[in-house]
């Protein structure tokens, strides 16, 4: 905030997180294209001034509720690799581009540029995956054109690696200059600032050695193990740490992600042979597995430490109030009904 960043928000509560921050609500953008009603009347009430659309409907509620908003066009341009795509669920189609400028219109809101998010976690040439994206904004920035809006704005969106662009910059700020010369670009990183951010330290708090007996098998025969058809080696060692996929690891199921821990050093128990070991967080889920068969310290027990590197963007966050759904305070009513 003091280097004079402005902040995408998602939600009523980020907005409201950004502005306790002393952020002027004038760099702020809602750049969620299906807001909740409290989103939109935030968004009003709180003078932020531009937000994201990729439906008539959303054009309508914005209309209803803020209607001082200023719009950009969300369109969809899947980056092929993405590791979380999002085009299943945002971004305008280009058939549907000329029916939203015209409602647009309409309605009385300015659309003053385009949007889009690769889907986070570009993966394999994300380069490519910009310039193509690059391209469906300048078509689509044509569309909009064509119906009176004037397009001053290209919002590019996530989706690029944790700590290092590699060629991606180049390839983006090319494509750039090529279609959107003189128009103000703005980008949303989220991954890119936080994922390496945070190492997590978890405590082990049990420990044992699980022998299979009869009933083992070979660990290669088993090619996806499950819940129900798990690995068995023949003698398992089993910790037990204080975070799990309810918790930090959540990203093994909604990241994709494959964490993979190593002993905290400076344990003495941490320098001996390694051993296939099986981790587990801390709840009673057989699910909340996080890694099988991974070599660590066969010495490591209660009072040891792992260490799990990268675990900034996305883990605590998705167990928790992501993008500031709260999923924990919920209000409760309780209704029933007598019988005559
Ligand atoms: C609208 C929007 N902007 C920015 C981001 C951040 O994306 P990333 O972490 O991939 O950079 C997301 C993530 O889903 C998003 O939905």
């Amino acid at each position: 905030a003091a280097l004079g960043a402005r902040f995408d928000c998602a939600s009523e509560a980020e907005l409201r997180a950004v502005r306790a921050l002393g952020v002027p609500a004038s760099r702020t953008l809602l750049a969620n294209a299906c807001k909740r009603p409290r989103d939109l009347r935030a968004g009003a009430e709180l003078g932020c001034p531009l937000t994201t659309f990729d439906s008539v409907d959303e054009l309508r509620k914005v209309a209803r509720a803020w209607p001082g908003a200023r719009l950009l066009l969300r369109v969809r341009a899947d980056a092929p690799a993405a590791r979380c795509p999002l085009g299943n669920k945002y971004g305008a189609e280009a058939w549907e581009w000329a029916a939203l400028a015209a409602e647009a219109t309409r309605l009385g809101l300015p659309v003053d540029g385009v949007a889009f998010h690769v889907g986070s976690g570009a993966g394999a040439d994300a380069a490519g995956a910009y310039e193509n994206a690059i391209a469906v904004a300048a078509d689509a920035a044509e569309v909009l054109r064509a119906a009176g809006h004037a397009v001053s704005i290209l919002d590019i969106g996530g989706g690029f690696p944790g700590g290092a662009l590699g060629g991606i910059a180049p390839a983006i700020n090319a494509a750039l200059e090529a279609r959107f010369p003189g128009v103000e670009v703005v980008a949303e990183p989220g991954r890119f600032f936080a994922e390496r951010i945070a190492t997590l330290a978890t405590a082990v708090f049990g420990a044992r050695e699980r022998s299979a007996g009869g009933d083992a098998r070979d660990v290669d025969a088993i090619a996806t193990p499950t819940v129900e058809d798990p690995i068995l080696h023949p003698t398992t060692r089993e910790l037990f740490v204080t975070d799990g996929i309810y918790g930090s690891m959540n990203c093994m199921l909604y990241d994709h992600a494959s964490p993979l821990p190593r002993a905290l050093a400076t344990d003495d128990r941490a320098r001996g042979a390694l051993v296939p070991t099986t981790v587990f967080g801390p709840t009673c889920d057989g699910l909340d597995t996080l890694v099988r068969g991974h070599p660590l310290p066969a010495g490591l027990g209660v009072g040891s430490w792992l260490v799990w590197p990268d675990m900034g963007a996305y883990t605590i966050c998705g167990a928790s109030a992501f993008n500031g759904m709260d999923a924990v305070n919920v209000p409760r009513f309780y209704v029933w009904s007598v019988k005559p």
